[in-house]
């Protein structure tokens, strides 16, 4: 049998603190042996007996706690464990630990670990939103912290909005699938296109569309889990991408189309990418300037980047993505055949749930064989996970 992990689950001083009980009791449900540390607010809404009768180990609370006399908690608990998940996560806390201040036990732990970190969010709106707190989650991402994100909906305050704990089956899922999937890409180059690309007018504009680079992300990070290998040609997109991934950075789709053809021998290639099919025809140096009330753009078409790649590495597995504005899977069908991959993922994104810049996906599986799969509605992370295994099964049917 394998033998039990420990995680550290660090609560801090949200008022979703009541719900770090039942977070520590599914999480040894799912049979992790758990410790858990508060803050010193967390202790204003729930005290460390109640967390030391549920799971049989001590709680910390104090920087200098020692329940080992000379052992210093804060390092033997940031070693012992297999991850740490801060759930509720405030934002004086994500701020905290984006800086490197280390003024508290669940600090000083989270500095001090080189595991798995993972942050479930709980605060007011206007807090999650704020500039502040998005720069550090931003930051702790690309340093390969692991956001839990938080739900819409009404918040303690009063008010409404993103801010609200995801469900207790949603952070104890997302930690699990971490933690224990399995290697199924172990020994796999996978190569990525992700993001909106930007076709300059002139110096300061550009066309471009609504792409947030999310799926590509997520695409990234399940790949990575999963064991695999991953490069990530990503254009100009708001969503971070994951530590552990080579990242080429691009902003046009000619730079993308270049990008894709320098990287050797993946194994698959996935089209997550929105590239601009047109590009306008002359790049005006400096800036455009108002001289008449009309005035007609010329544009060219840009390269179609998976069809050349399909065409570049004929032996790569290679996916497409189809962004439709309806569920008519016809126009999916001839995008498949028309860049020669091997299946085509489809989202319907007229549907603002599973749409642009959303965290959720639903996606329709097209194969060229005529067979269909649906995702359901999941996050993006599931859906992302969902459609490698599909893969991996695919072509395990093919040898
Ligand atoms: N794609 C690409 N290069 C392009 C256009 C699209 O690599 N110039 C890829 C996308 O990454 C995606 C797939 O092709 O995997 C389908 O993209 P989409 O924009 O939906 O299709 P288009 O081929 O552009 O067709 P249309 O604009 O007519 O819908």
């Amino acid at each position: 049998m394998a033998a039990t992990k420990t995680l550290v689950l660090g609560v801090s001083g949200s008022i979703a603190a009541y719900r770090a009980a039942d977070i520590a009791r599914e999480f040894m449900r799912a049979g992790y042996s758990v410790r858990v540390c508060l803050t010193d607010s967390a202790q204003k809404f729930v005290l460390p007996a109640l967390f030391e009768g549920l799971t049989g180990n001590p709680c910390l609370v104090d920087t200098f706690e020692e329940p080992i006399t000379g052992r210093m908690a804060h390092i033997d608990w940031a070693r012992q464990c297999d991850a740490v998940v801060i759930a509720p996560a405030t934002a004086n806390t994500i701020n905290k630990i984006a800086a490197g201040v280390g003024d508290d036990m669940l600090t000083t732990i989270a500095l001090a670990t080189d595991r798995p970190l993972f942050i479930a969010p709980a605060m007011n709106p206007n807090m999650y939103s704020h500039e502040a707190t998005q720069a550090a989650i931003q930051a702790l991402t690309e340093r390969g912290v692991e956001f839990i994100q938080p739900v819409e909906g009404d918040v303690a305050c009063g008010e409404n909005g993103q801010g609200k704990l995801a469900s207790i089956a949603e952070i104890v899922t997302f930690v699990r699938d971490h933690l224990d999937t399995p290697a199924l890409l172990a020994g796999k180059h996978i190569l990525i296109t992700s993001g909106p690309t930007q076709e300059p007018i002139d110096d300061v504009r550009y066309l471009t569309n609504r792409s947030s680079g999310k799926m590509g992300s997520a695409l990234a990070a399940a790949a990575l889990q999963m064991g695999a290998t991953v490069t990530v040609v990503a254009g100009p997109q708001k969503a971070p991408l994951p530590k552990g991934a080579h990242v080429i950075r691009v902003q046009t789709a000619e730079e993308m189309l270049a990008a894709t053809k320098s990287v050797a021998n993946p194994d698959w290639v996935i089209g997550a990418a929105a590239v601009a099919d047109y590009r306008p025809a002359n790049r005006i140096k400096g800036k455009m300037r108002r001289e008449s009330n009309e005035i007609a753009l010329e544009l060219v078409a840009n390269p179609d980047v998976l069809a050349e790649i399909v065409k570049h590495h004929p032996n790569a597995l290679a996916l497409a993505f189809a962004a439709e504005p309806d569920d008519n899977l016809e126009k999916a069908t001839e995008k498949m055949k028309r860049k020669g991959v091997i299946g085509i993922a489809v989202n319907d994104v007229s549907n603002t749930a599973i749409g642009f810049d959303s965290d959720q996906n639903e996606l329709t599986l097209l194969l060229q064989d005529g067979t269909r799969k649906q995702s359901g509605r999941q996050s993006k992370t599931a859906c992302a996970k969902w459609l490698l295994t599909q893969l991996v099964e695919l072509e395990k049917s093919r040898v």
